[in-house]
């Protein structure tokens, strides 16, 4: 009886808790704009995919790469894998795809298997294709080929920019 209560008191003060933040009246979020968290907005139209078969450069050595072509009505089920009709080993040289690289056939231990990894399986939890919009957040990321050219430049002598002292 007396763990009951304390229960019935511990929900309460977490329901206490839980109440206690108020949802913002000015909130504005870039992707959902001003519709409240509760509620859903408006999905924005689809638009076109890119899909001009340019490979772009990883902004990082293990970046899974974008996809530079369309990928809609592609199935990957338990069934069949399209992306693997093309991307497979095997296929590579029909379709001219990249295949997959080694490490889709490794075991989280680092087990080499004959097949892809059931773990590198569903493509698009890490491959995405992209569509042709303005970021909705921008950002400063450079590239460690960036980092090297500015910090080259700054330490090289009669660049006119004073000396960094260590
Ligand atoms: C009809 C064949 C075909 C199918 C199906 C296909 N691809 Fe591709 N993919 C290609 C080709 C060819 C390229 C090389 C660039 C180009 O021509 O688009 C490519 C490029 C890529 C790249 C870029 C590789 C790099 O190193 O830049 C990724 C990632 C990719 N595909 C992922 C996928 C995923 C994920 C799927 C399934 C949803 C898929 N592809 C389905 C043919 C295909
Ligand atoms: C868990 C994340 C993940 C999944 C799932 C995954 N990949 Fe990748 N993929 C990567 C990463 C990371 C790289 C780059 C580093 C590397 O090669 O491992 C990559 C590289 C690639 C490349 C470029 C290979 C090269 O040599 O340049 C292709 C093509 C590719 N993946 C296709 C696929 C296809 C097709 C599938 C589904 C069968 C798939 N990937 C599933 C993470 C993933």
């Amino acid at each position: 009886m007396q763990f009951i209560r304390t229960l019935g008191l511990l929900l309460l003060l977490g329901v206490g808790a839980a109440s206690a933040q108020p949802v913002s009246q000015h909130f504005y979020d870039k992707a959902r704009g001003p519709t409240p968290i509760l509620e859903s907005a408006k999905p924005p139209v689809l638009g076109n995919a890119i899909n001009d078969d340019v490979r772009r450069t990883r902004n990082y050595a293990m970046q899974p790469p974008i996809i530079p072509h369309r990928v809609d009505g592609y199935q990957v089920d338990k069934n069949f894998n399209k992306c693997l009709d093309c991307h497979a080993r095997s296929k590579a040289e029909i379709y001219q795809a990249v295949p997959v690289s080694i490490t889709h056939y490794m075991t989280r231990d680092g087990d080499m298997l004959a097949q892809v990894s059931t773990r590198r399986y569903f493509c698009m939890q890490c491959h995405v294709s992209q569509e042709p919009v303005r970021p909705l957040v921008n950002n400063t990321f450079m590239d460690v080929d960036a980092l090297m050219l500015q910090s080259a430049r700054n330490s090289s002598p009669g660049n006119g920019k004073p000396q960094k002292k260590n």
